[in-house]
Parts: structure tokens; sequence; C-alpha cells
């Protein structure tokens, strides 16, 4: 095996693969990444000029990107070339939930990884590290290995060559995820095979202490991701879950975070009351755990985590139903503001918003949506609805906005949905005005102050208090 990688291909360009292979190449300049996708135009758009239109919007990306592509970074469709070319190769790819067959619904669809491993399996040179950076089941490894070392593969283009497989999780968070990057809490690695966990580990260790770089073996590795993700939801539904005795006890749910917050037993972070988690993670990575609980028949522990996901949901119906009471229960043909779309602030990333389940309650209810956000784009946000709603009136109910002060025009109601900074500011005197009365705003997130609003002018609910 080489002592030392030289070359290293990530498959996926998405908001894993192209952040995380960004922070590579700035942090390892003696390497050349290459990063490869089957999709043409996000493979364009990585490699434009525009760097306020990267694929992925994330604070930090495009100072990166300008610094190293072209230099030791590089975005391509050639995926044959660069998997012969490589010492290393990071799977990134996505792993969507399975939408039919066994497991539908709740259990990972793994074709994307199943063809990465082909595609290495065919065109890889020498030996070659295989990283799993995506997030799957445990046990995906196996999967990998077997089609690694399928013979019919091997004779396909007679190369002598051999693999070693590594999980290797990511753990970044959208909208951090360069400080995430840059600043792991922890890289965990599993595997076999200590000299490839060697050479993975001594690219970390270019700007991560070696104390926080931890090995185990494959299965805890891949397992531990789940967990990650399932615990920091459970904090969130359980959190959203007091918001509403909150509600009902005249308790200040933002109070009550804090106080539990500052037990160093319970710690203060995703502590947050909202809307419901989001994300493209969450949801499914919890689904994922709960298949494999039913595989192995563990039905309570199943449950358990089930349990999440309908806290989940049922703070979104919540917050729906609130909204309809509030405004002398019908909105039917009213106008509300929706601010905010992306499932959290500093991403344009909309998977899982619950901006999405929301506002679809809000139209079922007859109301006219004026959608602003930042960051998502309007096609995205059309493209989104006109998948969602097969009815066209419905779909004319929803207008997308420019600007803040153009989303209120004329409307009932402000709905915030996603913490952009942007919201903390806005001048209420000055939005007032554009309203009919009475106004209200709904705040699902917890950033306003809202003694400083004018409470003659607006109506104000706001979330777990
Ligand atoms: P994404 O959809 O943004 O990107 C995946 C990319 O892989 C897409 O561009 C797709 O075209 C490409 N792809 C799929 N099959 C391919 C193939 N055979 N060859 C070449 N390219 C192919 O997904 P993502 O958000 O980057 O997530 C990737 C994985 O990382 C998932 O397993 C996810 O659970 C995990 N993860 C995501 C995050 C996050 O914040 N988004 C964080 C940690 C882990
Ligand atoms: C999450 C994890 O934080 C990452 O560690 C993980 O790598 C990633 O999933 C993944 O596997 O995809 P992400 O979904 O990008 O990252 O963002 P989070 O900051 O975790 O937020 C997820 C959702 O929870 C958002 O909708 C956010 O608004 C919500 N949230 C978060 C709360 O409602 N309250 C909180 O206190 C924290």
């Amino acid at each position: 095996m080489k002592k030392i990688i030289k070359n290293i291909c990530c498959i996926g360009a998405g908001y894993v693969g192209g952040p995380s292979m960004a922070v590579i190449a700035h942090k390892c300049k003696d390497i050349k990444i290459t990063v490869v996708d089957i999709n043409e135009e996000k493979i364009k758009a990585w490699n434009g000029d525009d760097l306020n239109n990267l694929p992925v919007f994330e604070p930090g990306l495009k100072e990166i990107i300008r610094e190293c592509r072209g230099v030791n970074l590089f975005f391509s469709n050639e995926l044959k070339k660069t998997i012969s070319e490589s010492d290393m190769i990071f799977i990134s790819v996505n792993t969507p939930t399975k939408n039919k067959g066994i497991g539908a619904g709740k259990a990972s669809d793994l074709k994307y990884i199943e063809l990465s491993a082909r595609e290495i399996s065919k065109y890889a040179e020498g030996h070659t590290i295989v990283v799993e950076k995506s997030t799957i089941p445990v046990k995906t490894a196996q999967t990998i290995k077997e089609i690694l070392s399928s013979q019919k593969e091997k004779e396909l283009n007679n190369k002598n060559k051999s693999f070693s497989v590594l999980s290797n999780p990511e753990f970044l968070a959208e909208g951090t995820a360069i400080n995430d990057l840059l600043n792991p809490d922890r890289i965990l690695i599993g595997g076999e095979d200590s000299l490839a966990i060697d050479l993975l580990s001594k690219i970390y260790e270019n700007w991560v202490p070696e104390k926080k770089i931890i090995t185990t073996n494959l299965w805890s590795s891949e397992l531990s991701k789940l967990v990650a993700n399932a615990f920091l939801a459970q904090r969130i539904s359980s959190i959203n879950s007091i918001s509403a005795i909150c509600e009902s006890t005249g308790a200040d749910v933002a109070e009550v975070s804090k106080a539990i917050g500052m037990d160093s037993r319970i710690g203060k972070n995703f502590l947050k009351v909202g809307p419901g988690f989001g994300g493209s993670c969450f949801k499914k990575d919890i689904l994922n755990l709960i298949y494999l609980c039913e595989k192995f028949n563990l039905v309570e522990v199943a449950k358990y985590w089930e349990q999440i996901l309908s806290i989940n949901s049922w703070q979104q119906k919540r917050i729906s139903k609130i909204i309809v009471e509030k405004l002398f229960g019908t909105i039917s043909e009213k106008t509300i503001t929706v601010l905010g779309f992306s499932f959290k602030a500093n991403t344009n990333d909309t998977r899982e918003s619950p901006a999405i389940d929301i506002c679809l309650d809000l139209i079922e209810e007859g109301a006219n949506l004026n959608i602003y956000d930042p960051k998502v784009e309007k096609q995205e946000i059309e493209r989104i609805f006109n998948k969602k709603l097969k009815n066209k009136i419905e779909i004319k109910k929803i207008n997308i906005s420019g600007s803040v002060k153009e989303a209120c025009l004329n409307s009932d109601a402000i709905l915030i949905m996603t913490e952009w900074e942007d919201f903390r500011e806005i001048e209420w005197d000055k939005i007032y005005p554009l309203m009919r009365d009475p106004s209200w705003i709904f705040d699902t997130r917890r950033i306003l102050n809202i003694e400083s609003i004018d409470h003659n002018k607006f109506n104000i609910w706001s979330i777990g208090r």
C-alpha cells in the first residue's frame, strides 16, 4: 500500500462533498482533490465564475473555493479518469429514505452508494482506500466490500486492484459547515486496516488535534452517526413538547431551557424551541434507526425513537392550528406572510423544512401566502409547491416576494419560520402601515424582542410562552 495520499476523489458534490473537500484542499496543499458528480449542472455551478451562485451556500465557503479551485481542488464529471488516478475515494452521495419496496418509508435507499461502489470497482487501479462519508445503515461497509471484491467487475478491465474500506461519518451542520469542518468536536474513523486508518488520520492531523481523532470498529462508527443525529433530534422534540406545557401554564420555554441547560449534565445546546426540526437528515436517519431496530426485532426501541418523529409533526400541526384559531377560526382568503423558507438560518437548503408543511396546512385552510426568504431561490420554492400541490388554483395562492416589505403588503399575519438575522432587525413600525388590521405576528423561533414591539399595533404570538 502507498505510504502517502496524493490524489483524492470525492463522489458526490453536494452539501457534504463540496464543503468537506474544500476544507481538506485548503488545509492540505500537497493533495490534489477532485470532486465528481453525475449532475452536470451542479459541476458547472461549482466551476462557475459567480462565487455567489455556488450550488451550496455556506458562510466562508466561497473564500476557500476562490483560493483552492483550479490549484488543488477540482470539480468534474469525469468519474472514470478521476477514480483511476485516486489513492483515496470518499463516497458522499445522497442516501434518501426508500420510497417503495421492502422497508419503504423507513430504510435507506442505498442505490447511489451501490452505484458508486460499482464505479470504483470498475475503474480503480492499484490499492485504493474507500471512505464512507455518507450516512448509511450499519453494515453498509460489508456491502461495499462485497461489491468491490466482485470478480466480474475486476475482469472488466483486468487491472490488479485491492481495497480498504473505512467509515468516516460527517458531523457538520449546514449554515456552520466551514467552521464545523475547521474545528470539529471529533473525527471518527472506523475500520480494520490500521495502515489505511493511519493515512486518513494523517490528513486530518494537518489541522485537527490528534486527541480529537478517534478510531473504532466499522460498525460502531456507522452506528454512532445515526445515534448522534437521533440524540440531537430527541433534544429538540423534548424542548418542543415542553413549549406546549409552557403555553398552558404561564411558564416561559426560554427560561426553562436556560434553567435546565445550566446543569452541566444536561448542557445548554440544542434546547432552542422551534417549529420542529427540518433538514435532510434527522428524520431520514431516525427512520433508518427505527428500521434497524425492527429488523432486529427490538420493537420497544423502535417505538421509543418513533415518538421523536411524531412530536416533531405534532409541533408543526400545532402551529398551523394556533394560527387559524387566533385569526377568528378562519384564514380563508386572508393573506399570510411567511418569513423564511430554509429549514434553518444561513443555508439555502429547504429539505424537510417545517415551512413546507405549515404552508401546505395554511393553503389547505384557504389562505393566500406571500413567502420571502433571503437565500432560497424563487424557482426552488415554486418547484416544491408544483410537486406538492396538484391543484392549479392552490398554486396560484402562493406568491414569492423579493423583500420583507413586499411580502407584508396587505397581509393579515406574519409568520416567522426561519431565524434569519435580517428578521431580528425588522422595523415593525414601518411594517404596520402595510398590513391589514388586526395585524398578527407569529414567531415560531423566539427571535423577536416582543417588549420592543408596539402592542397597540400588533397582536403577537411567540412560541412557548
Ligand atoms: P446532496 O444530495 O446534497 O449531494 C449528493 C450528491 O451525490 C448529489 O449531487 C448527487 O448528484 C451525487 N451523486 C449521487 N449518486 C452519484 C454517483 N453514482 N456518482 C456521482 N455522484 C452521485 O447530499 P448531501 O446533503 O451532501 O448528503 C450526502 C450524505 O451525507 C448523505 O448520506 C447525508 O445523510 C450525509 N450527511 C449530510 C449532511 C448535511 O448537512 N447535508 C451532514 C452530514 C452527513
Ligand atoms: C444536523 C446535525 O446537527 C449535524 O451534526 C449532522 O451532521 C447533520 O444533521 C446531518 O447528518 O445532516 P443540520 O440538519 O444541518 O445538522 O442542522 P441542525 O443545526 O442540526 O438543525 C437541524 C434542525 O433542528 C433545524 O431545523 C433547526 O432549526 C432545528 N433546531 C436545532 C431546533 O429547532 N432547535 C435547536 O436547538 C437546534
